[in-house]
C-alpha cells in the first residue's frame, strides 16, 4: 500500500443526499468533492480513504478505483484480468468476491464477466473466493472499459457499531446525520426528538457535539488489504479530541421499550452523559430549560406503521405543540406524505430532493426559528 499514491475515490450515500454529503466532505477538507448519482467523487491517498471511512457521517461506503483496461470480449477480459497487479491491493490469505456490471458494452453478461475475473484473480493471486467475503471487488464494464474498484468499508457505514437495539422503523445513522446537517445543526445547540424510537437523531447530535468520530468503534475492510499500515491507522484514530458538549440532547417517545433502547444505545455510543430519554407522549412535550435549538423528528409514516386518521391527528398535535410551546426553535420533520406535513400547520422552507428510506420516499420539511 503506497501511502503517497492518489486514487479516484467514490463515496456512496443515500440517493437524494449527495449534495449534503458533498458539503460535509468540503467541510472535512476532502479534495474538490463533486456530487454524482448516489455518491460523491474525490481524490486522495490511503490516509484520505481511511479518513472518509472513519469521519464522514453521511457516507454509506467508500469505493476506491484501482485500475481499468479495455475489454472487447471475454477472452480479452480474462487475459487482462490475469495481468492485473492484484497483489498490490489484495492479500492471498483473505477471502474476496467479485461483483460485475455491464453497460453499453460488447461484454453484456455480468455473470460471465464476474466469473472470468474471479477465476483470473483466484488463479493468479491464490486468494480464496467466498460469497460472504469481506473484501469485494466491483468490476464495472462501461463502454467496453473495465474498471476495478475495491469497497474499502465492508459493512455499510451506517452501522457505527453501537446500536444493537432497533425499533420498527429506525432512521439510518448516515441519513440522520445528513438531515441534522441540512437543518443547520453544527453541534452547538440543544436537540430534541419527541418521537425518538431507538434514539438515532439524539445520539448522532450528541456525537457531533462531542467530536466523536462515527467509525471509532468498528472495523473496516481496508484493514485486511495488502500492505495495510496498522500503526498509522491507530495514530489517525487516536488523533480525535473529545470535547464534552455544553448542551444536552433530549429524546422522548410514548413507548417505554423505545426509551430503554435509546438509553442502551446512547450508553454504548459513550454519549449517555449528555443525553436524556424519557417516556412521554407528544401532547406532554415541553422545551427543555436553556437556549432554543433544533427539534428534529420522524413521526410514523403514512402507509407503513399506524392508521391514516390517527396519523393526521398525531401530526396535527405535533404541529400545535411546537407552534405553541417552542418559540425560537427550528423544526425538521421527515415524512413521506406532503399532506401529513401540511396538517402540522407549520411554515416550511422550500424542500429538497426526496430521499429513499427503506423503500419509502421521504422529504425533510424545515422551518425557520418559530415565532
Ligand atoms: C418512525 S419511529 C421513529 C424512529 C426513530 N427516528 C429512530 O431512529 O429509531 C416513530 C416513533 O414515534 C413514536 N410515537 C408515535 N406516536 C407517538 C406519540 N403520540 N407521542 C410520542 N411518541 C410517539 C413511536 O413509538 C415510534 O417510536
Amino acid at each position: 500500500m503506497d501511502k503517497r499514491e492518489d486514487f479516484d475515490i467514490y463515496v456512496v450515500t443515500t440517493p437524494g443526499l449527495e449534495s449534503a454529503l458533498c458539503a460535509e466532505m468540503m467541510a472535512a477538507g476532502f479534495t474538490d468533492p463533486q456530487p454524482g448519482k448516489g455518491g460523491v467523487n474525490t481524490r486522495g491517498g490511503w490516509t484520505e480513504i481511511w479518513r472518509a471511512n472513519l469521519e464522514l457521517r453521511g457516507a454509506t461506503r467508500v469505493l476506491v478505483r484501482i485500475g481499468s483496461f479495455r475489454a472487447l470480449h471475454l477472452a480479452q477480459l480474462d487475459k487482462r484480468a490475469r495481468r492485473f497487479p492484484w497483489a498490490t491491493f489484495l492479500r492471498p490469505d483473505v477471502p474476496v468476491k467479485v461483483e460485475a456490471s455491464c453497460t453499453k458494452s460488447r461484454i453484456y453478461h455480468a455473470g460471465a464477466a464476474a466469473e472470468r475475473i474471479t477465476r483470473a484473480l483466484s488463479e493468479e493471486l491464490g486468494a480464496p473466493i467466498a460469497d460472504d467475503a469481506e473484501i469485494v471487488i466491483k468490476a464495472r464494464i462501461d463502454d467496453d472499459l473495465c474498471t476495478f474498484s475495491i469497497d474499502t468499508s465492508g459493512e455499510s457505514l451506517h452501522k457505527r457499531g453501537h446500536k444493537e437495539a432497533v425499533n420498527k422503523a429506525p432512521m439510518r445513522e448516515t441519513m440522520a446525520a445528513l438531515f441534522l446537517r441540512q437543518c443547520g445543526y453544527d453541534g452547538h445547540e440543544p436537540v430534541v426528538d419527541p418521537m425518538c424510537g431507538s434514539g438515532t437523531f439524539v445520539i448522532e447530535a450528541a456525537e457531533i457535539a462531542a467530536g466523536l468520530k462515527p467509525g471509532r468503534s468498528r472495523s473496516f475492510a481496508f484493514e485486511r488489504l495488502a500492505g495495510f499500515d496498522a500503526a498509522a491507522w491507530d495514530a489517525l484514530k487516536a488523533s480525535a479530541t473529545l470535547t464534552a458538549p455544553t448542551m444536552r440532547f433530549h429524546g422522548s417517545d410514548r413507548d417505554a421499550g423505545a426509551v430503554k433502547m435509546s438509553q442502551d444505545n446512547a450508553m454504548r455510543a459513550g454519549v449517555a452523559d449528555w443525553t436524556d430519554f424519557r417516556r412521554q407522549a407528544i401532547s406532554d412535550l415541553t422545551p427543555p430549560d436553556g437556549p432554543a435549538g433544533l427539534v428534529i423528528v420522524n413521526p410514523p409514516y403514512g402507509g407503513r406503521i399506524g392508521d391514516t386518521k390517527q396519523l393526521y391527528a398525531l401530526y396535527g398535535s405535533l404541529g400545535r405543540v411546537l407552534r405553541e410551546r417552542f418559540h425560537g426553535w427550528r423544526v425538521g420533520i421527515i415524512t413521506n406524505e406532503p399532506a401529513l406535513a401540511k396538517v402540522t400547520d407549520l411554515s416550511f422552507l422550500p424542500t429538497g430532493a426526496p430521499v429513499l428510506h427503506g423503500g419509502i420516499k421521504v422529504i425533510l420539511y424545515r422551518t425557520a426559528p418559530l415565532a
